[in-house]
């Protein structure tokens, strides 16, 4: 077993070491790298990476910055609550333990913004103490290799692969290097270890991967059914009110969805789910002889489980919407602009 694991870290480290959070190691590095990588792939990761550094090339200077200007820097990352994430842990970095990294879990977890999956990231990949950085690949890699075929992907998955690493079947890779480790699993999951596909012919485990020899890779992990996802449909109105070379757009509330990005001003015509719908506040009798006309143009998006027919409504009326709570901005300009406000344009 531990011969496949060492060819494992061997291919991985000869393949994978131009990954550019791989070189010039820092937990700092390690905390922005690790927080990016949550939602998005290396693909997209790898371009932005570098850049970010270029203008917050340090932890205080990541506390020094607004929130705003993070967002600017982390156009094209999508998933903008993670900026929040990553500044309120600099800010608490800086500020509660003078930019030092604590080095144990407990008081990582204790830091906002950094979540289970991070701090564990932090221990194994920032500072090579055994831990695993149990995202979906890892799951999905370990679970597989245990054969763990009974268990639903998630928390307790994840609790029974914890338990295997400190005390059972997997005790044996805190001899590794937990870097190298963590990264390997990593890289397998990504290219050989798949969701959709297992490409067990080149996979350094294979000779001793459970799943392999009972030829059920790819039903494992389990997926959990309590979590398929009834999906609603959802008409929204969107205004379009253009000002010469301007549009009028209001910010996204924090709780929401795509919190803090700007958009075309939003309203509910109608949603199929039962309970209440809090995303988008219904239409106001003002605006409803505007939402009885053809709109200028309609398309679908989805949004977790969500299908949105969005519906686009011009008008010059600015008193229709003009509020307090929204600001006019070049066409073309606006940073954090949704996806949705961008087609609409
Ligand atoms: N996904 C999350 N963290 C990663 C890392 N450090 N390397 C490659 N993929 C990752």
């Amino acid at each position: 077993m531990k011969n496949q694991f060492k060819k494992l870290i061997e291919w991985s480290l000869q393949t994978h070491r131009e990954i550019p959070w791989r070189k010039d190691r820092s937990l700092y590095r390690t905390l922005v790298s690790e927080i990016m990588l949550q939602q998005t792939t290396v693909a997209t990761v790898r371009n932005k990476f570098d850049d970010f550094f270029q203008t917050f090339p340090s932890l205080k200077s990541l506390s020094e910055a607004t929130e705003e200007k993070l967002r600017v820097v982390w156009k094209g990352l999508g998933y903008y609550r993670r900026c929040k994430n990553l500044k309120a842990a600099a800010d608490v970095l800086v500020r509660q333990y003078k930019g030092k990294f604590p080095e144990n879990q407990k008081q990582l977890l204790e830091i906002p913004g950094i979540g289970n999956y991070t701090a564990n990231a932090l221990l194994a990949i920032g500072m090579d103490k055994p831990a695993l950085a149990l995202d979906a690949n890892l799951e999905r890699v370990l679970s597989r290799y245990c054969g763990i075929h009974d268990v639903p992907k998630g928390p307790k998955l994840q609790r029974v692969l914890e338990d295997k690493f400190t005390q059972g079947q997997l005790k044996f890779l805190r001899q590794f290097s937990a870097r190298q480790l963590n990264e390997a699993l990593m890289d397998l999951g990504r290219e050989v270890c798949t969701a959709r596909e297992a490409r067990c012919l080149i996979c350094p485990l294979v000779s001793t991967c459970q799943a392999y020899s009972m030829g059920n890779q790819l039903q494992i992990p389990l997926q959990d059914k309590s979590k398929k996802a009834v999906k609603v449909d959802l008409v929204l109105a969107r205004v379009l009110i253009k000002k010469k070379d301007k549009v009028f757009l209001v910010q996204r509330k924090a709780g929401t969805w795509l919190e803090g990005q700007w958009e075309l001003p939003s309203f509910v015509m109608s949603c199929n789910q039962e309970k209440e719908f809090k995303q988008y506040q219904e239409a106001p009798k003002k605006l409803q002889k505007l939402f009885s006309t053809n709109p200028v143009r309609q398309f679908k998006t989805t949004i977790t489980n969500y299908k949105i027919t969005n519906k686009i409504f011009e008008t010059n009326d600015h008193k229709l919407i003009e509020s307090g709570q929204g600001k006019w901005f070049l066409i073309n300009k606006t940073s954090d602009i949704s996806q949705a406000t961008k087609k609409s344009l």
